[in-house]
């Protein structure tokens, strides 16, 4: 298997997309599903903390960020947690979604999140120039078309302010077939069935980094890089160029927070750290 996987790089091409079953995710059983693995302690726990730290060390000093396709919000949640000064916007198409978004809102008592139902292709309701930052957190292989996939990033572009900061997350496509199977079944003894199916659905779906790097490019300019993990192009991110220090009590939370991950969470999270550091991403965050 690794001499396949030493040869995955950043593909123009490989075998040929297939847009996930349910782009909007409205099965309350799957959004269940979802939820239960995204919560503190389970499997999405280190990329979690890993996006929340990244984020937060982007939007110091932002008023106003939207968070496209927030689904359950337990990324948002924990962004929003760590900085309560700011207000976030989380938008999504699912109602099933959205409820369990404000759900869980509700019971951490956070009072700066809002969200609303609109499809991130046409953020008809979002004014030009209003924003100070969108992220965006593996979603974006949800779009159906790579047509979509540049409205979505000409949406970005209309409501960002000027110079805005930017963190887009998501899965890059990689070369083989053999590599999507051996990375969305190489934790199937920890974790659920419908775990791996889902992660395997995702990374067939996902858009090639090199359709990142072109939209970028154009669409954003000079000031927004992609990077990716190194060796593997398994995760992508397009993102501002600044770095900023986390101040005092985020950076105190994000140390307690690691230290509290289980042990192969927080394993997971210090692999992705340095995979993304070798793959060029500086100024890590954890302190
Ligand atoms: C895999 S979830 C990611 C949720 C969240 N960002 C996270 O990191 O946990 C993908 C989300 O995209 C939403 N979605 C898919 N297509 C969408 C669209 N066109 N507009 C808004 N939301 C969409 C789905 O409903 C789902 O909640």
């Amino acid at each position: 298997m690794l001499p396949t996987l030493v040869r995955e790089s950043w593909v123009e091409r490989s075998f040929p997309r297939e847009p996930e079953p349910e782009l909007v995710m409205d099965d309350p059983e799957q959004v269940e599903a979802y939820v239960r693995a995204g919560r503190i302690d389970s499997d999405m726990a280190a990329a979690y903390l890993f996006h929340s730290a990244r984020v937060t060390q982007l939007i110091q000093g932002c008023e106003f960020v939207v968070d496209l396709a927030c689904g359950p919000a337990t990324q948002l949640a924990q962004i929003a947690a760590l900085n309560p000064t700011i207000e976030f916007l989380g938008i999504d198409l699912s109602r099933s979604m959205l409820d369990s978004a404000q759900a869980h809102v509700t019971e951490l008592g956070l009072t700066n999140v809002r969200f609303e139902k609109t499809d991130i292709t046409h953020l008809a309701d979002i004014r030009d120039a209003s924003a100070d930052a969108v992220i965006s957190t593996m979603a974006l292989h949800h779009l159906p078309t790579l047509g979509l996939l540049e409205g979505c990033f000409r949406e970005i572009r209309r409501i960002l302010k000027p110079g805005g900061k930017l963190y887009l997350a998501d899965f890059g496509r990689l070369k083989s077939l053999n590599s999507v199977l051996f990375f969305a079944y190489m934790n199937r003894r920890h974790q659920p069935h419908l775990f791996s199916l889902d992660y395997e659905r995702s990374l067939r779906a996902a858009f090639l980094p090199a359709d990142f790097v072109k939209l970028t490019r154009d669409l954003f300019g000079a000031g927004y890089q992609v990077l990716s993990t190194a060796l593997v192009p398994i995760l992508v991110l397009i993102k501002s160029r600044q770095e900023q220090a986390i101040c005092g009590t985020a950076a105190e939370r994000l140390k307690a927070m690691r230290q509290a991950l289980p042990r192969r969470y927080r394993r997971e999270l210090d692999d992705m750290r340095l995979l993304f550091w070798l793959g060029g991403l500086r100024g890590d965050p954890f302190p």
